[in-house]
């Protein structure tokens, strides 16, 4: 095939950058974005030295103007199709009754406002490659509610929201819209910056479950659903590890 080109979100870390490495793998040019320029330098010339092509853009999804820069920059005459929104992630595990209003607005900016900068500003360049493809990395978070999830769940729900709704709208027009619904999955920083840095309480997140999804896996996930045929859309996949059969329903091994 010519070369395709792939943006990905949150590349710097976790599911963006097993996504980055996958999509690389798949024959891809990937454009890896994120805040943390270091990151994805270090994965662009990781990606760079096995074969690939990889550039880093560095980018904050919540910053608009920034973000039309990154899609004015784009060379026009190199189509964008695969758009992987995966920057994101939660804040806190507050109930609804004393979540704070600044982290509920953090996670509504990266998780629903950051998905619509990116998806806005490249909507064109994926329309004009007459193949086009938006993944939203959602969550199972966005389609059921936990206690404690608050400000998350909220959010997720939007990301959710954008998916369906996209999906409809664009009916007719080459851009297929495909949501990846995650649920426990154990990678470097998720469980880290949701509880701001206790390792303690990251790590009981995933106390006895023997298998907890990787990074890896969902980056499978989502190769898998953008390397079907243009005319398969595949609506949404949630996916979780064997030990949790729904977000209350967790097994544990016993003296975990
Ligand atoms: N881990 C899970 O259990 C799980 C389950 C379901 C869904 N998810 C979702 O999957 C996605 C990836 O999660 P993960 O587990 O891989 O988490 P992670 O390791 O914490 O990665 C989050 C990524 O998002 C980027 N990011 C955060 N804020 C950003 C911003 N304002 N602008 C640009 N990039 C930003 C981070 O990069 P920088 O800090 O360098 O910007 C990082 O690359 C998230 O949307 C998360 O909500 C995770």
């Amino acid at each position: 095939m010519s070369t395709r080109t792939a943006v990905v979100t949150g590349a710097s870390s976790g599911i963006g950058a097993a996504t980055a490495r996958r999509l690389a793998e798949a024959g891809y040019r990937v454009l890896l974005t994120a805040r943390r320029e270091d990151r994805i330098e270090a994965l662009a010339a990781e990606l760079t030295a096995a074969g690939h092509e990889a550039l880093a853009y560095p980018l904050d999804v919540t910053d608009r103007e920034a973000v039309d820069a990154f899609a004015a920059s784009l060379d026009p005459h190199s189509p964008v199709h695969v758009l992987v929104n995966n920057a994101g992630g939660a804040l806190g595990t507050d109930p609804v009754a004393t979540g704070d209003p600044a982290d509920w607005r953090a996670m509504y900016e990266v998780n629903v406002l950051g998905v619509l900068h990116v998806t806005q500003a490249l909507l064109p360049a994926l329309t004009a490659s007459g193949d086009g493809t938006v993944v939203v990395l959602s969550s199972t978070a966005g389609l059921g509610t936990y206690e404690g999830g608050g400000g998350y769940v909220a959010a997720k729900h939007g990301a959710h929201a954008i998916a369906t709704t996209l999906r409809l709208e664009l009916c007719g027009d080459p851009v297929r819209v495909i949501e990846v619904a995650p649920g426990m999955v154990r990678t470097e920083e998720f469980s880290l910056t949701r509880f701001r840095g206790d390792e303690e309480k990251a790590a009981a997140v995933y106390a006895g479950v023997a298998e907890p999804l990787t990074a890896e896996d969902v980056a499978d996930t989502v190769a898998w659903a953008v390397t079907r045929p243009p005319h398969v859309n595949i609506d949404l996949l949630v996916v979780r590890p064997r030990a949790q059969a729904a977000n209350h329903k967790v097994h544990r091994e016993p003296g975990a």
